[in-house]
């Protein structure tokens, strides 16, 4: 008795949309380049000025913060050797390079320390955005020893 009342009903609503949206051409997905770039870090991060000035009090402050949250799989000087990342096999840039974070603006590391990346865990709410702006700082410094002698800013 009640199956044809549910049938009708439920036909509609399952089929009526599809039959609506059916002539319709699927949106046309953004080009990757605008919504996130390749290390999927979204596009209002990568061009982000990192608008910290570095004291020796607050890069002090970086490598104690790298020292905690970092340094086990990145390793205490930037060689990616850490002890979690040798246990775990983890493939990490050795940042005493150059070359290792050449390709990412300040804003990109600042975005893949706080949200993550991969394997790598999210800093979150860890670090406040000043001190993480700092690390960026502090890990571009790691293939430029010179600079972090100095206070001052990378050139
Ligand atoms: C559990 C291990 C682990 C910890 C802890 C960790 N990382 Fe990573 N990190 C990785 C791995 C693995 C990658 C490579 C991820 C990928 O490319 O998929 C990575 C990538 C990065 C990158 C991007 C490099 C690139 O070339 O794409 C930056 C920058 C970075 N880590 C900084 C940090 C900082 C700063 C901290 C501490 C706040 C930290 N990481 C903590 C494992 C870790």
């Amino acid at each position: 008795m009640l199956k044809p009342f549910l049938f009708v009903p439920v036909l509609a609503l399952l089929g009526a949309p599809a039959f609506l949206q059916e002539p319709q051409a699927a949106p046309a997905a953004p080009p990757a380049a605008q919504t996130q770039n390749l290390a999927g870090v979204p596009a209002e991060y990568v061009g982000k000025v990192n608008p910290v000035k570095p004291t020796a009090e607050s890069q002090a402050r970086a490598k104690k913060i790298y020292g905690w949250d970092c340094a086990m799989c990145h390793g205490d000087n930037g060689d990616g050797k850490g002890d979690v990342a040798t246990e775990q096999k983890l493939t990490i840039p050795d940042y005493r390079d150059p070359a290792a974070l050449k390709s990412l603006s300040d804003g990109e590391i600042f975005y893949i320390i706080q949200h993550g990346k991969g394997q790598m865990p999210s800093e979150g709410d860890r670090a406040k955005p000043d001190e993480i702006w700092n690390l960026v700082i502090y890990l571009r410094r790691m293939s430029n020893p010179a600079a972090s002698a100095s206070a001052q800013p990378p050139a």
